[in-house]
């Protein structure tokens, strides 16, 4: 069964309070429930966490190496200015999939630049919580397809 981290960055623990016409008002405790859920279903083991530090996500995410076969991730804002995570996907050579609740191509401008797309397999951005599911089904036929 292949294994997924879940990983959601700064800001995103106040989910369902935090600018809900933007965010939407499901919380990362039901987001985690979902892809617990949706795994069970698909066959994909989760793991989930959340962390407002980058080192702590760097960290995170190199222990993904060799363990785990896939990655999804709200890096929040971090997805636009840090270097830091960008070499730490590629460090740990894990399949990653960009993930956003927002559309941030319909954003403020310095939200288009994201460092984790130069080294993710995909982005899906724009369909709120539903974006984790979509984008665990997405990690999972890119994995099959590669095999
Ligand atoms: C976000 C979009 C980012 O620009 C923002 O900084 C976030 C949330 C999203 O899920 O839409 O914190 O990653």
């Amino acid at each position: 069964m292949p294994g997924f981290l879940i990983l959601n960055g700064p800001n995103l623990n106040l989910l369902g309070t935090r600018q809900p016409e933007v965010y939407g008002c499901t919380t990362l405790a039901d987001i985690e429930a979902m892809c617990r859920d949706h795994g069970a279903r698909t066959g994909v083991r989760v793991e989930f966490a959340q962390s407002n530090h980058e080192g702590a996500l760097v960290d995170a995410i190199h222990d993904t190496r060799g363990r785990l076969d896939g990655l999804i991730l709200n890096a929040g804002a971090y997805t636009h200015t840090s270097i830091a995570l960008m070499d730490a996907i590629s460090s740990a050579e894990i399949p990653t999939v960009e993930l956003h609740l927002s559309n941030v191509h319909a954003r403020e401008a310095f939200r288009h630049q994201s460092y984790i797309a130069k080294v993710a397999v995909g982005v899906i951005c724009g369909f709120g919580a539903r974006g984790y599911t979509l984008a665990m089904d997405a990690l999972q036929s890119h994995l099959e397809a590669r095999s």
